[in-house]
């Protein structure tokens, strides 16, 4: 059984939050209190409620310039990410898929087999509609050239390995803009992690998206009182805050209500990276890169294999490569996540052969998505 984050530390002064979460003592599952369950639940039903909506319907949006701009940022780095490490005929888990808006970047890769896993059922059937190709006719759907499996349920929480015995090992696995959903306690966090290693093969890479731990901090240190933002974005912590000290010896569970304008509005959780990169090593997986997203467009943006994807996404205003057509208020959004890569231990078996087309389905019925339920 896996150590408490406190034992394993090297201070010592580490451990989990209190009240919230705890080791099964029996075996290598982790157990959760109320608290944490109505808390992934909200989530799941904020991300649910926002059910599909039609080209034209996102078009009448009041702040359609400013989502089409939110939307920048998330695709520049997620297809950056995917076109550095996807490779043809990979397998790829998409942990926290939503809608499957990354389904068309994984196309693009020619990967062989993808399942999509997330907590909300609406997404998960969102995701099923987009990946048949069937949706809203207006809509420039298109059908994939990989067969897919979809699952509903809470990933920071549910063994996988069992679920996806069949599908595993994964070559690939991407959680974009969710880990830190599963920072609420440590156990979420294992929990998290174990599955992301036990179903990567040796030498399998696991890439992601999520907040900018130092960034917020830095912000809310800087502010009058405990909230921050500008027009497109606020962040909020609650009066157990207000000294806007972290301890770090509680390093899961530092709660903050996030909203983005008409895309996100529910509690997150501070991942401060180091916690994470430690704790991933214990799972055998070990950090390739970390980038703050300022640095890591910067960086993509001069490279002359990505300036076409960058024009295509809009990046490159008026062709201009040092310039993006961000106003500034998006450009601080920007500013608050980080991509990170990194690498499951181990080495790869030689003369790895394509065998996943015989896995997962062309068309998803409804009755093809699996529920887990814990
Ligand atoms: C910001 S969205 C990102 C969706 C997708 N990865 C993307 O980049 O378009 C966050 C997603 O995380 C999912 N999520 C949050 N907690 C989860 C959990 N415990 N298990 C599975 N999915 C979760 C939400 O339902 C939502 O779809």
């Amino acid at each position: 059984m896996k150590r408490s984050y406190q034992q394993s530390s090297s201070s010592g002064s580490f451990g989990p939050p209190k009240s919230k979460s705890r080791h099964n003592p029996d075996g290598d599952s982790f157990l959760e209190d109320e608290s944490t369950k109505i808390f992934a639940k909200k989530v799941a039903d904020h991300y649910s409620a926002r059910t599909n909506q039609t080209l034209e319907e996102r078009e009448a949006s009041p702040i359609i310039h400013l989502k089409k701009l939110n939307n920048w940022v998330c695709k520049t780095i997620k297809s950056v990410l995917i076109q550095l490490y996807a490779k043809r005929g990979d397998a790829v888990l998409d942990l926290a898929c939503g809608k499957g808006g990354d389904l068309i970047k994984w196309d693009k890769a020619k990967i062989g087999y993808y399942v999509g896993i997330d907590i909300a059922d609406g997404s998960i059937e969102d995701c099923r509609t987009r990946y048949n190709g069937d949706a809203d006719h207006h809509q420039r759907r298109k059908k994939f050239t990989f067969p897919a499996r979809l699952l509903s349920g809470d990933c920071f929480e549910v063994q996988l390995d069992k679920a996806l015995a069949d599908d595993a090992p994964f070559d690939l696995c991407s959680c974009q803009f969710a880990m830190h959903y599963s920072w609420s306690t440590e156990a979420r966090a294992r929990r998290a992690l174990a599955n992301v290693s036990s179903l990567l093969r040796p030498g399998g890479i696991f890439i992601g998206t999520m907040p900018d731990a130092n960034v917020i901090v830095k912000k809310l240190r800087a502010a009058d009182g405990l909230a921050f933002g500008n027009s497109v974005y606020w962040i909020h912590f609650d009066d157990e805050f207000s000294e806007k000290k972290f301890k770090s010896s509680t390093p899961f569970g530092i709660k903050y209500k996030f909203h983005l304008e008409d895309a996100v509005d529910c509690p997150e959780w501070i991942v401060p990276f180091h916690v994470f990169k430690s704790l991933a090593e214990e799972y055998d997986l070990e950090l390739v890169f970390v980038k703050n997203s300022h640095a890591f467009v910067h960086e993509y943006m001069k490279k002359p294999e990505f300036i076409e994807l960058m024009r295509r996404l809009g990046a490159l205003g008026d062709g201009n490569q040092d310039q993006t057509t961000l106003s500034p208020d998006e450009w601080e959004v920007a500013y608050l996540y980080l991509a990170y890569v990194l690498r499951k231990r181990g080495q790869p078996e030689q003369n790895r052969g394509n065998t996943r087309r015989d896995k997962g389905k062309m068309h998803l019925e409804k009755e093809d998505i699996t529920y887990i339920r814990s």
